[in-house]
């Protein structure tokens, strides 16, 4: 009898150790030399974003993955910044208009999208911090996102075993410090590119269009393109789209970085690149999705009175229109990014 338990538990044992190391292997999680190779899409530009001061490894990658995923970021470890950015969302939030932080708490904003981020010359929608290292700084501390000291950070991952091995492994001995904290969450975020979607296909001829996205595609080169230009899909500048200010929110964009007038209601150009996933639209989420987006553009009567002057390129948009350039905008959908399984939560295992 006993020696029949002393069985069971022994089986149980390295059962529970086979899957164990199975786990550890599994090759969806695994990060491998090539998986951090920097591929830059053959029509982007230079990246802005120079990784030479910050070397990329599997072993960091992976670092900064699990802190991506790690409420531990978080005051009372509720709020990760998976929480807020979403990977089948190209790490926006579907559905909410703006914002949910921790106990609950509504931000001011609608989630960004992470992607293309070396790409990007300031961040937020207001372009309020310039370097992709520091950014994480702001949601970690800010108290209705995250409500954290970066020291109180530095001391609860000092305190987790998993850590202290994961950053040996990574940088060969046992420091842990908040740049080593931001420099590998930037390896993870940096490394979110994407440059695959149909369009791209498209361009390269390797795919056809339909007779719908070819119209799309020209409407948007001679009404849109302006302001979302390039292989980016935004010229990194500020403008006044038309909305009207939320008179709830009374954001001011860029106005309040620069404090100055005119720049008041003018946020970044952001990119459309996966915008069929990325929904709600706009700083506030205000349109719920993109027939809403199209609807806007498509009269001056929408727009707010110190609308950006090339908006008038647009002109009237009729339903047909309407329909194309919906129809182009999502061939901008990159399902190889989404389903990247570099970029999965490594706790799903
Ligand atoms: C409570 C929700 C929330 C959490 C948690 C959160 N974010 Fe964000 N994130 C946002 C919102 C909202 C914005 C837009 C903010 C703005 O414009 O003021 C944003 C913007 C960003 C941007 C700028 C993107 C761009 O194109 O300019 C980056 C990068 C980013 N977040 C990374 C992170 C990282 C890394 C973490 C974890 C340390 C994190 N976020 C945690 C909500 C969140
Ligand atoms: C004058 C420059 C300008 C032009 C022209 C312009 N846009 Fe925009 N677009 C912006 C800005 C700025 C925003 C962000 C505004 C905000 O949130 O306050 C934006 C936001 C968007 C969004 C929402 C993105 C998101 O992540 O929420 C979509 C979709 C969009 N534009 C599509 C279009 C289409 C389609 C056209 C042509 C019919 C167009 N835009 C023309 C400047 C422009």
């Amino acid at each position: 009898m006993k020696a029949k338990f002393i069985y069971i538990v022994l089986f149980l044992f390295s059962t529970v150790f086979v899957l164990n190391s199975f786990i550890d292997d599994n090759p969806y999680f695994k990060i491998t030399k090539e998986d951090v190779e920097l591929k830059i899409p053959k029509a982007f530009p230079k990246p802005i974003y120079n990784f030479s001061q910050n070397k990329i490894t599997p072993q960091k990658f992976v670092l900064g993955r699990k802190l991506f995923y790690d409420p531990i970021l978080s005051k009372d470890s509720s709020t990760s910044c998976s929480s807020c950015h979403q990977r089948i969302a190209a790490f926006a939030h579907i559905d909410h208009p703006l914002s949910h932080g921790i106990n609950g708490l509504i931000g001011k904003r609608n989630v960004m999208s992470l992607q293309n981020l070396i790409w990007r010359d300031a961040f937020m929608w207001d372009g309020g911090v310039n370097n992709l290292e520091v950014q994480p700084i702001n949601p970690i501390t800010n108290p209705i996102e995250m409500n954290e000291s970066l020291t109180n950070v530095v001391i609860k991952l000092k305190h987790n075993k998993e850590y202290a091995e994961l950053f040996h492994t990574a940088y060969n001995d046992t420091l842990i410090n908040s740049e080593r904290i931001l420099k590998t969450l930037a390896q993870f975020t940096g490394l979110m590119i994407s440059g695959n979607s149909r369009f791209d296909k498209y361009i390269e001829g390797k795919e056809a269009f339909s007779e719908d996205e070819l119209n799309g595609l020209k409407l948007f080169k001679t009404k849109c393109a302006n302001c979302h230009s390039g292989s980016l899909f935004t010229d990194n500048s500020y403008r006044n789209n038309g909305l009207k200010t939320d008179t709830a929110l009374r954001d001011k964009g860029r106005g309040a970085i620069t404090g100055t007038e005119e720049d008041n209601n003018k946020f970044k150009v952001p990119t459309l690149r996966n915008i069929e996933m990325t929904y709600p639209y706009m700083h506030d989420g205000r349109f719920r999705n993109l027939q809403q987006v199209v609807n806007h553009y498509s009269t001056s009567k929408n727009f707010d009175k110190k609308y950006d002057l090339s908006l008038n390129k647009i002109g009237e948009l009729s339903e047909k229109e309407k329909e194309e350039l919906i129809a182009f905008l999502k061939t901008l959908t990159d399902k190889e990014f989404l389903y990247d399984r570099r970029f999965a939560d490594p706790n799903m295992k």
